[in-house]
């Protein structure tokens, strides 16, 4: 198995349940206060949503569908709109691959080198709108 298999099959097992978002945005907040911030207005609920389906994308998108989603994100996400600033995606990535620790049954550390590949793509065009 190619390695978006492995994280297309490894993400349906963490999203089997909502917890998987609920934690990955415990973790993201607790890695920053500025990051906690930014979040304070948010309904949360529905964000978790959003980034189930952003995730999804990122996987996508490295599978070879379109990007014009994450062209989209890359928008919203940049210096004149939300203001994310581009040091703060090291710690987006850290609190996913944690999440996915705790949640996938089957992480192993070659399940964590696979994820970070997949999702490199998909954050250096999301970041690299800023
Ligand atoms: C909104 C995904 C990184 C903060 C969103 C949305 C999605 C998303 C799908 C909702 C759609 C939209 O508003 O455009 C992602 C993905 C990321 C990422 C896939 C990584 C590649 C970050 C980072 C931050 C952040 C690093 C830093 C704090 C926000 C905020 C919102 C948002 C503040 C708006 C929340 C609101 O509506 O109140 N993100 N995001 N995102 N994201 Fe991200």
């Amino acid at each position: 198995m190619n390695n978006t298999d492995l994280v297309f099959q490894s993400y349906g097992r963490c999203c089997r349940k909502d917890e998987f978002f609920v934690d990955f945005y415990q973790f993201f907040m607790a890695s920053s206060d500025a990051i906690r911030n930014r979040f304070a207005d948010t309904d949360m609920a529905a964000q978790r949503h959003l980034l189930r389906n952003g995730v999804m994308q990122i996987i996508l998108v490295a599978r070879g569908m379109s990007d014009r989603k994450l062209k989209d994100l890359g928008h919203s996400h940049n210096r004149h709109n939300y203001n994310i600033q581009p040091e703060w995606y090291g710690l987006w990535e850290e609190s996913l691959l944690k999440t996915v620790q705790v949640h996938d049954p089957d992480y192993t550390p070659e399940l964590r080198q696979a994820w970070r590949e997949v999702l490199k793509p998909g954050i250096d065009l999301i970041r690299g709108a800023y």
